[in-house]
């Protein structure tokens, strides 16, 4: 008999694990730069618009095929819908390989920095100080080396050990003691910071320059866009990970309500993390005599290591700042980084009978080597962004269009879905989830995919060389179909088919 799937120990465990999972970096250092970019206030329009009509129904199709299914993305994929599907879940596998590659090196930086804002090693050249001293990026333009930068190694290795272990623990005494943990740190260190920044001179213009609506920026598709795939990574949506955290639920499981409190804390994170990050901003540009709109680097790993950094410096009581800032990334990025890797260990578990600390330890330490030759080198930040755009704009939406086609179209699980998420939840679902998932989530994602394929054909991300691009970014997908295809030839330890959906 198949050994007996773990299981949260209650409804709590599950949504603050799968809370711990969408609150990551999207959260702090995507959101409040892509709002400002797109919109600004008028951006909550489009942003509640995806979430409504894709997000969270897609969110609900995650659960309901983890659960119902009860597998990891490729064990339950390969219920629904045979080999199709399984290669499917695979292909979610490889995309959470490769952003577990590089996701753990932000980590590795953001734990680094939480103990630079002791003595705010960076001094008052920050970005000099990130690129040169701490990362040490050629200044020749090389892309790969095997330099090692020693700084950046030993917390690298430490991130991946951390990691590691918590999850050779197991779901609930690793994943779920984890996160519960981490989570109410997070929220409380995070709380605090925003609480801060708000009494930071020239907060409010920061405030302004977010929230101030530009409404003619509602007739730009690539808003639209923008705001569709910004709600798609931050759910952590149709990779993989809401599918194997539901998959360990219990048998009689309400499926729609948890559903709506992690899309409801997410996005209140994303607010709460806009307000803080601009409050902040506000100070900067008070204090440099500038407006916000002359600043630079207001998202991703330009905002985090570079702005913010030099914001502390200039801040009174900056150390404790930068503390809670770093804190709260590596909180995020922590408990993002355990979803990502349990969907990869529980689908080589599921399909080969491995242990969990075979897992974890075997498959987690091949990871761990190849990311600290990347990352632990000086050449980790080029790579870092290019894979970085490829998996989640090209791999993520992907794998959604062909989840959606391949799950309600090919195989029309439709109507057992939708049945199964009402059966139990005091949020039912009928159909108009059915035609959100079903027909306009591959429309609008159909749309977006090819968008960005032409975009990104036509120009050179970045200005990087379109040799560089074909290897490292185009690459990466070849590789993760490459991937999913060998793992989904290889022979099944037990048979997957060898099972009865739950009726619940
Ligand atoms: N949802 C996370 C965020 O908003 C991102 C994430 C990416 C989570 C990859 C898990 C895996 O940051
Ligand atoms: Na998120």
């Amino acid at each position: 008999a198949a050994p007996q799937r773990a299981e949260w120990t209650g409804q709590i465990g599950f949504i603050i694990s799968a809370i711990g999972s969408a609150v990551g970096l999207g959260n702090i250092w995507r959101f409040p730069g892509v709002a400002y970019e797109n919109g600004g206030g008028a951006f909550l329009i489009p942003y509640i618009v995806a979430l409504l009509t894709a997000g969270i129904p897609i969110l609900f199709l995650d659960y309901a095929i983890g659960h119902r299914f009860r597998g990891s993305a490729p064990l339950a994929l390969r219920r629904v819908a045979g080999r199709l599907g399984e290669s499917l879940g695979w292909f979610q596998v490889m995309i959470c390989v490769f952003i577990a590659i590089y996701y753990t090196a932000v980590l590795a930086w953001a734990g680094s920095y939480f103990v630079f804002s002791f003595d705010l090693r960076w001094g008052d050249d920050a970005g000099g100080f990130f690129q040169g001293e701490f990362l040490r990026v050629p200044d020749d333009g090389t892309l790969f080396s095997m330099d090692f930068v020693p700084g950046v190694l030993i917390a690298l290795v430490l991130m991946w050990v951390v990691t590691i272990v918590l999850l050779g623990q197991g779901v609930v005494k690793g994943v779920q003691r984890a996160n519960m943990i981490a989570m109410p740190l997070l929220v409380i260190g995070f709380v605090v910071l925003v609480v801060r920044a708000l009494f930071l001179p020239g907060a409010a213009d920061g405030l302004n320059a977010l929230f101030t609506p530009d409404f003619a920026a509602l007739a730009d598709p690539g808003v639209w866009v923008a705001a569709y795939s910004q709600i798609f990574f931050s759910l952590s949506v149709a990779f993989g990970i809401m599918m194997t955290y539901a998959s360990y639920r219990k048998r009689r499981s309400n499926m729609t309500t948890p559903g709506l409190v992690v899309a409801f804390a997410n996005s209140s994170f994303e607010i709460l993390a806009g307000i803080g990050v601009f409050a902040t901003l506000g100070f900067f540009a008070h204090q440099q005599g500038v407006g916000i709109a002359d600043l630079e680097g207001l998202t991703g790993v330009g905002l985090a290591f570079v702005t913010f950094p030099a914001i502390v410096a200039e801040m009174p009581g900056g150390p404790f700042f930068g503390m809670l800032f770093f804190g709260s990334l590596t909180l995020a990025a922590l408990t993002s980084l355990i979803s990502i890797l349990e969907v990869v260990f529980a689908g080589i578990i599921d399909k080969f009978g491995m242990s969990r600390k075979g897992a974890a330890y075997g498959i987690g330490g091949a990871l761990a080597v190849v990311s600290i030759l990347l990352f632990g080198t000086t050449t980790g930040l080029i790579a870092l962004d290019t894979i970085d755009k490829w998996a989640n704009e090209i791999g993520i939406v992907g794998s959604a269009v062909v989840m959606t086609v391949t799950v309600l179209w090919i195989r029309r699980a439709g109507r057992e879905l939708s049945g199964h998420l009402s059966a139990l939840s005091t949020f039912k679902v009928g159909r108009t989830w059915l035609l959100l998932v079903s027909v306009l989530g591959p429309i609008v994602l159909g749309y977006m995919l090819i968008v960005t394929i032409i975009d990104l054909i036509q120009n050179p991300y970045s200005g990087y060389s379109p040799g560089y691009l074909l290897v490292v970014g185009w690459g990466s997908v070849f590789a993760m179909i490459a991937g999913s295809a060998v793992l989904t030839l290889l022979p099944w330890k037990r048979d997957p088919s060898n099972f009865v959906p739950w009726p619940v």
